[in-house]
């Protein structure tokens, strides 16, 4: 068979899961096509909602801004996505459309993938600088992965605290975002989750990392520019650090892994999406 796949949301022109997932086909050995539905908010959600039924899709992906929307139109919503509030990825099977989210695990996947040490003992303190969308979904993934310390550092520390009694994460300390800079050296994983360092805001500070140490891993989920200024911090204040480009691939891993059960060795599309990234 030939798989029909595909990504809703707006503005998706620029999306690199097209090349992805027909990578990720043709390592796989399967034919297929993904294809993308772009859906101008302005017109209604339902109405294309209708018309990609009618596609008859095996499954597709759901980007910004329709995670939530999508929501109400699904007849299975997984536990994981149903705890993190938001869909990123729909299998169909026979009509029947499941909704799944796949960030949290394709981050911690990427994250093992570059550093297999972590997770050994579950021992590893973890500061998560961000409470929105992709906080939620990493927080709630190393949560139920049995990571016991997982800190919150967010601008507005009112919405850290609502994530934390939300998953009820009795362990985690919430901070501001200048009271995370003074303590940086206390974890062993620092997550930058907000999309602060992106091309538009490249030259934004969050949370300097002066005093991070040095055997301290620092992730940054923005992956535009590949190397954001806080992963360059990191670099200079000699930490290891892991690339946000890496979840975009692992996600995706996992996503293709529930349309057509096979996971496929990512680690050589590595350097093909730097590539990509880069030129
Ligand atoms: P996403 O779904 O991509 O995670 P989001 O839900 O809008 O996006 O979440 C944005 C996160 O980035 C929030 O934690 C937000 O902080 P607030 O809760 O204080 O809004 C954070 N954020 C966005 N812009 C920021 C900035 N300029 N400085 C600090 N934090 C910022």
């Amino acid at each position: 068979m030939a798989y029909r796949l595909g990504l809703i949301g707006y503005p998706i022109k620029h999306s690199l899961s097209p090349w992805i997932h027909q990578n990720l086909l043709q390592k796989a050995g399967l034919s297929g096509t993904y294809e993308l539905y772009e859906m101008n908010p302005r017109e209604s959600f339902s109405d294309h909602i209708k018309q990609l039924k009618e596609q008859k899709l095996d499954g597709f992906n759901i980007t910004v801004p329709y995670k939530q929307k999508i929501m109400p139109y699904l007849d299975v919503i997984d536990k994981e996505a149903e705890a993190i509030g938001a869909v990123n990825t729909v299998v169909n099977q026979n009509g029947k459309w499941t909704g799944y989210n796949t960030d949290g695990v394709g981050y911690l996947r990427s994250l093992v993938e570059a550093y297999p040490e972590v997770g050994q003992d579950k021992k590893e303190r973890f500061l998560v600088i961000g409470a929105g969308g992709a906080a939620r979904a990493i927080i709630y993934t190393l949560f139920i992965n049995g990571f016991a310390t997982i800190d919150i550092a967010n601008r507005t520390e009112k919405s850290g605290h609502l994530l934390k009694s939300e998953y009820a994460l009795d362990l985690t300390t919430v901070l501001s975002l200048p009271d995370a800079e003074q303590v940086v050296e206390n974890y062993d994983v620092i997550i930058q989750t907000t999309s602060v360092g992106m091309k538009s805001t490249a030259s934004d500070a969050i949370v300097s990392l002066k005093s991070v140490a040095e055997k301290s891993i620092v992730s940054d989920i923005v992956y535009q520019p590949l190397t954001t200024s806080f992963l360059q911090e990191a670099r200079t204040s000699g930490a290891r650090i892991h690339y946000g480009h890496t979840m975009l691939l692992y996600q995706a891993q996992y996503a293709f892994e529930l349309w057509t059960g096979n996971r496929v060795e990512i680690k050589e599309m590595n350097q093909a999406l730097v590539n990509q990234l880069e030129g």
